[in-house]
């Protein structure tokens, strides 16, 4: 059981270069699943994270040859053996529901575990079912396992109910192989959609329209292998950035891409925090933070919500009082109760959390619960007076890569420990 230590009050310092995105490089991974060409896909700039070395092992069960070295990843996809998932592997990652697609084109079938909901919330896939039905699938449901099979896919219009990231990457990575066109309305507009059409187009598929609300496929009879580097990770540069503000620090990040963080950029120069951009760099400075009347979290480009928790420490230490609405999804507040013990006032009603901004948080031992948390867990030790003490580390493994070596190369006081140390420590 590894654990965070952390010293807080050290003003983050320095420059960061920002890694590649883990929601960019999954889908990804699971879209080079289409190349049947025997050539191998290069994917560059690829994180080495917990989520990233899980996908490799089911794309390997799946058949493929998957190898990773310093930030590459080699895939080969020429011949599949599998088209069913274990539960195991599936159980490992929620996001692995997004192999559905290129497996259903690629193998013409595909047996998978319902990924179920999680600590965030329920998490249903219904949109993603929906639309491979349309695109002609039978799909059956039997014992916790979900099964699809298809001779050809053929392209449909679908319109999805919510602008679902991973339904839309789903459908996208399934039409490239259809017969005919798809156009997907009231699709998702992340950044990470336009970088899956990129990576797609670049193997060969014809896709317009990633990053608005309308994407067209028309469907290829191959697709072939190719070089592709992902974009960096707007979420990890967000996470640093909120951090560089709490902590009264001065820090710039370079190989991020702004534009992708505009919504974040606007509510830190609302909440009273310095930001200046190039086309690829970021700059935080100190400056006295204060509430925000309303923070609510959106599909893109509204505010992520895999920013909302590490803003709930920006806003517990702002002056005044602050509203944040978490409206993608429904059970992801559960920090406010760890930050709590810090010293953050923090009510929970619901979707909303009000906040009363306070002088200082303490140090305290908290346990994470979900990626994101985590993060804000982190961030809230790097502001806090004395020590915190994080356990459940596993799950900040999972998008970010050595969060504690990036840390301390701005100068926060961080480390890893295994429980005997801790108890060592104290
Ligand atoms: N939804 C449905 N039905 C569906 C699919 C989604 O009702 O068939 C609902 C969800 O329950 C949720 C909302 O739609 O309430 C948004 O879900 P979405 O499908 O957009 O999210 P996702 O694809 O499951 C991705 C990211 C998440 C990120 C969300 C929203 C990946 C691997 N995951 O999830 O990332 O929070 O989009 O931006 O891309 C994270 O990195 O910490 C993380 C959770």
């Amino acid at each position: 059981m590894e654990r965070l230590i952390i010293t807080g009050g050290n003003k983050l310092k320095g420059n960061l270069k920002i890694k590649g995105a883990k929601n960019s490089m999954l889908p990804i991974m699971a879209a080079s699943l289409l190349n049947g060409c025997g050539k191998e896909v290069l994917l560059e700039n690829i994180p080495n994270l917990i989520d990233m070395h899980i996908m490799k092992k089911i794309l390997q069960f799946i058949g493929a040859t998957v190898h990773y070295k310093n930030g590459n990843l080699r895939i080969d996809s020429g011949n599949l053996e599998n088209y069913s998932i274990p539960d195991q592997l599936m159980g490992e990652m929620r996001s692995s529901i997004f192999l559905m697609g290129p497996l259903l084109a690629r193998s013409g079938k595909v047996k998978v575990s319902h990924p179920g909901g999680c600590s965030i919330g329920l998490r249903p896939i219904d949109l993603h079912l929906k639309g491979l039905e349309a695109m002609g699938a039978k799909i059956w449901e039997e014992k916790g396992f979900i099964s699809a099979s298809a001779a050809q896919l053929k392209g449909a219009d679908i319109y999805l109910d919510y602008p679902s990231v991973g339904a839309t990457e789903n459908l996208m990575m399934a039409a490239t192989l259809a017969q005919g066109k798809t156009t997907i309305y009231n699709a998702a507009k992340e950044p990470e959609i336009v970088d899956l059409q990129n990576f797609l187009n670049a193997m060969g598929a014809v896709i317009r329209g990633a990053g608005t609300e309308t994407v067209k496929i028309e469907g290829v009879d191959r697709l072939e292998s190719c070089t592709y580097r992902i974009i960096p990770d707007r979420i990890v540069a967000g996470t640093y950035m909120i951090a560089a503000a709490i902590t009264g620090g001065d820090v710039v990040f370079t190989d991020v891409i702004p534009a992708h963080l505009e919504a974040l950029i606007s509510k830190l120069r609302e909440a009273g925090v310095i930001v200046e951009s190039t086309d690829d760099t970021v700059k935080i400075a100190n400056g006295n933070l204060k509430a925000l009347e309303t923070l609510r979290t959106l599909p893109y480009p509204g505010f992520p919500t895999d920013l909302q928790s590490q803003m709930m420490v920006l806003l517990s230490l702002a002056r005044g009082e602050s509203v944040l609405v978490e409206s993608v999804f429904e059970a992801r507040l559960k920090h406010a109760e760890e930050l709590k013990k810090m010293n953050a006032s923090i009510r929970v009603e619901g979707c909303k959390a009000y906040i009363k901004g306070i002088e200082k948080l303490y140090g305290a031992e908290v346990e994470i619960t979900d990626l994101r948390a985590g993060a804000a867990l982190v961030l809230a030790g790097l502001a806090a007076e004395g020590t915190t003490i994080v356990t459940g580390v596993k799950h900040i493994d999972r998008g970010y890569e050595r969060i504690e070596n990036d840390l301390q190369l701005l100068g926060a006081n961080i480390t890893r420990g295994c429980e005997e140390n801790i108890f060592y420590l104290s």
